[in-house]
């Protein structure tokens, strides 16, 4: 696949990759049990922030299995807003998305218009065919932007995972490279 080439920006973000002034902000959202409740593990310690971040910050994307997590800012102001999440799934073309918003960055859009700036560099650049992306069926907010995004809902998994002491639903939405250059017409 081609590098990666950062920063991108959009309309009102800039992505970008991770640095360590990164942490304060990142450990206040993730640290909160809101922001966990639909992502694997437990709210966030400092120490494990620490860990992310850097390993964030580091990323490599040469292989199958390989991810990028990229920090979020608004273009006309610094601070980290959230994240945003691109995978290089085994298989020809596959990819998955995933994000989080810090709480004051959410019901903004900002999540969608970086979203779909990761499904252009996932089907642009790095020539995928196929992104999907997973959630727990009770995290509406995920599922709409997901729809917001033009994902099909492709399957409803009942009690896929337990976590977080229940048994949760997975719901996949899927969005193929045609029908995200279609939608841009
Ligand atoms: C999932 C998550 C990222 C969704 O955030 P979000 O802000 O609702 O998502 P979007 O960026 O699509 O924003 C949509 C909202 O912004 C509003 N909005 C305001 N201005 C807008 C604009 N210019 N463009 C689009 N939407 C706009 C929309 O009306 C919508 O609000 P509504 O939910 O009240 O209808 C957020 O809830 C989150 O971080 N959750 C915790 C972590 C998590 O669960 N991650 C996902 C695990 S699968």
């Amino acid at each position: 696949m081609p590098e990666i080439t950062l920063p991108i920006r959009t309309e009102r973000l800039i992505l970008r990759r991770f640095e360590g002034a990164d942490l304060d902000a990142f450990h206040a959202y993730h640290s909160l049990p809101e922001t966990a409740r639909f992502l694997p593990g437990e709210a966030k310690s400092y120490t494990k922030c620490m860990e992310s971040v850097g390993k964030y910050a580091n990323f490599v994307f040469e292989k199958e299995g390989d991810w990028i997590c990229l920090a979020l800012e608004a273009v006309d102001g610094p601070g980290l807003l959230g994240e945003v999440v691109l995978k290089w799934l085994p298989g020809s073309g596959q990819g998955e998305v995933g994000w989080s918003l810090a709480p004051a960055a959410r019901g903004k859009g900002y999540g969608a218009e970086a979203a779909d700036a990761v499904l252009k560099l996932g089907f642009e650049e790095l020539g995928m065919h196929r992104i999907e992306g997973k959630l727990d069926a009770l995290n509406t907010a995920s599922a709409a932007l997901c729809e917001r995004l033009g994902m099909r809902l492709e399957a409803r998994l009942v009690d896929k995972w337990h976590y977080k002491g229940q048994w949760a639903t997975e719901l996949m939405y899927a969005i193929l490279e045609d029908e995200w250059r279609a939608r841009r017409r």
